[in-house]
């Protein structure tokens, strides 16, 4: 039998996960499902690298939980569980910290955009040390293939570099993963600040349309976004606002960004702005009442994070023996 290549993926359960988490992973996450074992975490270890409301944090994180069933991951198909309950990220993680450079972590630029305000003086070590747990969730795995927006490229590339550093110090041992990012929707930004990511902390809701939005917010936050001088619907460096527009339109509808600039030659952005809301809304909608039907329930969520999470220690057993052993700690 064909041994299937497994995917690894997960999202952060803080703050509100927005049309740009589902366009640039959950979206792609669903339509690969068939053909790789797939796991797919709720990092809420990497959440509390920042601050959080332990009573939030809870409630996030069944959140979380929903929406990725609510946009049709199939747990038959997908181990979908919590990263704190499988110590083994932790334990990869302090291992891979060995192998893991100072320099290459005061490169990162999520490290130094979070930090840009606070400092880094003030930061969490294990704000610093994020990118390390990340490797480790996906090398516990041995998983191949990585799907993520583009905001994950810096991290992906010094998980692959941990990986090969790792093997090259102590012999064949973790898979190299590969980055999986979306021609379109990999990077969605914020509507009423298209020079910013959409970001789930935004403190401006009306930066983001959250996939658990009603569709009279999603209407009047795309008809507030910012657009740009001029008239003309078309994608260019220095059109951004429009550009993000159609981006979000194509990743959201399936068409090309060349045939939506096309459908709307001779019409005014308020056209475009209308039809995108209801394409959105109507991609969204089915997620969010399905999500909002399975919060009703919280023990049946906790019942199913809990078997995938015995489904992914088992998985995670192997690489992490591994990892001990090359070490000459077992
Ligand atoms: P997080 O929780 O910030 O985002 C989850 C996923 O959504 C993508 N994304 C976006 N895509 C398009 N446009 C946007 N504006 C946008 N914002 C976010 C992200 O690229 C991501 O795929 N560090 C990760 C979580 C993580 C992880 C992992 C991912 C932890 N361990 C292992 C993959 C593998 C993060 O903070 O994602």
């Amino acid at each position: 039998m064909e041994t299937k290549q497994r995917v690894f993926s997960g999202i952060q359960p803080s703050g509100n996960l927005h049309v740009g988490n589902y366009v640039g992973a959950l979206k792609n996450w669903v339509a690969m499902q068939d053909d790789y074992e797939n796991y797919f975490c709720i990092v809420d270890l990497h959440a509390i690298t920042v601050p959080q409301d332990p009573k939030v944090l809870r409630q996030k994180i069944r959140e979380v939980a929903a929406i990725y069933l609510a946009s049709g991951l199939d747990p038959e198909k997908c181990v979908i569980f919590r990263q704190s309950k499988v110590s083994g990220h932790a334990e990869l993680c302090w291992l891979l910290n060995s192998v893991a450079r100072f320099g290459e972590l005061s490169r990162m630029t999520q490290f130094k955009d979070k930090t840009s305000k606070g400092g880094a003086e003030s930061a969490s070590a294990g704000l610093f040390d994020y990118p390390v747990l990340q490797a480790a969730d996906v090398l516990l795995y041995n998983a191949h293939l990585v799907p993520v927006g583009e905001d994950q490229r810096q991290h992906l590339e010094l998980m692959r570099t941990l990986a090969r550093r790792f093997n090259h110090l102590y012999g064949e041992t973790f898979v190299v993963p590969e980055a999986l990012i979306p021609p379109t929707g990999a990077r969605v930004m914020s509507l009423d600040a298209p020079e910013e990511k959409m970001s789930k902390s935004s403190p401006r809701p009306g930066s983001y349309v959250a996939i658990l939005d009603d569709p009279d917010s999603i209407r009047k936050k795309i008809r507030r976004a910012k657009t740009d001088s001029g008239t003309e619907i078309e994608a260019s460096p220095d059109k951004p606002a429009i550009t993000n527009l159609l981006d979000l339109y194509s990743a959201m509808s399936g068409e090309t960004v060349s045939g939506i600039e096309a459908h709307y030659e001779g019409r005014g952005y308020g056209d475009l702005k209308k039809e995108l809301a209801e394409v959105v809304i109507e991609g969204l909608a089915p997620v969010r009442e399905r999500a909002l039907e399975l919060l009703d329930d919280p023990a049946e969520l906790d019942r199913l994070l809990d078997s995938g999470a015995r489904r992914a220690r088992e998985a995670a057993q192997p690489a992490l023996e591994s990892a001990r052993t090359r070490l000459g700690l077992d």
